[in-house]
């Protein structure tokens, strides 16, 4: 057997391996995905991440390019991230072959000599498109790593209505799938007995809503409205401006929720997604940005309990979660994380097909719960 099919045998063996991750995980492949934050690359380090079960190393070039390379070396599998970035190339430990960090592909293999008829430039470590945006390093996860369609989308980017802004980053962790950390970012019901305090809601302020929905592509918008009149944070920005408050929020497959407040000049926009590490992990990166003569120092304390709040009862329902219990979806409460699995499930079905994708909504919808 030529050295050349055997190559071609192990990608082959790799990319059905991929697929059949894609199969059962519940993954969605083919979209961005945030892995680190950007501070976290810098000079010669090698950082590693996993997004969606894949091991992935990222770096820098010596120009300050971000890089994504499967944290695999393609001769004998130890990952990269053990070995050294030099420059514009990622040097494994094992062997010293050498691989250009931003296309993946081999350019040198030292035990070579000049007998060996071996194509270097042949050999490619797994690589990904990588980009930055919003503080983040944005990894494309293309669902065969290798092959890649002749256009992909833009990396999402955060809205800001000003030059100058005030901006913040948090993260957390959750000991879920990506689908439980999902409906938990959309569910308006916990509101009132999981983020019980003075400035959010209180469980005597429950009372009843009706929000209007309508469908966006690959997702769905609460069609702006006045936000919730027991929420401390909206009454602040009404005060502030005298004026009525215009809140929007959208969800995108396949992870986004932004939510962007308006009142005359002042705004407030943020972006909460929630991403696949592995098939019991994932992690929420909430990013926020606003004019408002709020300090960073005095927001980020609540913006942190409040995340902190859905960490802990999220760390509680996964150890319910490990007896695969039965659950279930009620409306209108939920009907959010229905259009939230119908979507998903109209992808994959379309991305099979071909067809274009059917969405679950046919207009604007008007949702009544308590809250
Ligand atoms: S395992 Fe990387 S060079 Fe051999
Ligand atoms: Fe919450």
């Amino acid at each position: 057997m030529s050295e050349a099919v055997r190559t071609m045998m192990r990608m082959d063996a790799e990319a059905a391996q991929e697929i059949a991750t894609q199969a059962d995980a519940g993954f969605l492949w083919d979209f961005w995905y945030p892995a680190v934050r950007s501070t976290e690359i810098r000079g010669q380090k090698l950082v590693t991440a996993m997004l969606l079960e894949v091991p992935l190393v990222l770096g820098r070039t010596a120009e300050g390019k971000a890089f994504a390379m499967r944290d695999s070396c393609p001769h004998r599998g130890i990952p990269l991230s053990y070995g050294r970035l030099d420059g514009n190339v990622v040097e494994c430990c094992y062997h010293g072959w050498r691989y250009d960090a931003c296309s993946g592909q081999c350019v040198e293999i030292p035990s070579l000599t000049s007998q060996d008829k071996l194509k270097v430039e042949r050999i490619f470590a797994g690589h990904y498109p990588c980009e930055e945006r919003d503080g983040y390093v944005w990894v494309y996860m293309n669902a065969t790593g290798s092959k890649l369609p002749e256009t992909i989308p833009t990396v999402p980017a955060l809205s800001v209505f000003s030059d100058k802004y005030k901006m913040i980053h948090l993260d957390c962790e959750l000991p879920s799938h990506v689908d439980q950390g999902i409906i938990g970012l959309m569910d308006p019901a916990h509101g009132p007995f999981v983020h019980q305090s003075w400035f959010w809601r209180k469980r005597a302020s429950i009372h009843e809503k009706a929000k209007q929905f309508e469908p966006i592509p690959n997702g769905f918008r609460m069609s702006p409205h006045q936000p919730s009149s027991n929420s401390a944070p909206y009454r602040l920005l009404a005060k502030m401006t005298g004026e009525t408050v215009t809140t929007t929020i959208d969800f995108v497959l396949p992870n986004l929720r932004t939510e962007i407040d308006r009142s005359v000049k002042l705004w407030f926009s943020s972006r909460a997604t929630v991403t696949p590490v592995r098939r019991d992990l994932c992690r929420i990166d909430f990013v926020a940005a606003w004019n408002l003569p709020v300090p960073v120092a005095i927001f980020r304390p609540f913006a942190k309990k409040f995340l902190r709040q859905d960490q802990e009862t999220m760390i509680q329902q996964s150890e319910g979660l490990k007896y695969n219990p039965r659950l279930m979806l009620i409306d209108d409460a939920d009907r959010q994380a229905k259009w939230y699995f119908a979507l998903k499930a109209n992808l994959l079905e379309s991305r099979r097909t071909g067809e274009s994708m059917v969405h679950p909504m046919d207009g604007p919808v008007t949702l009544r719960w308590r809250s």
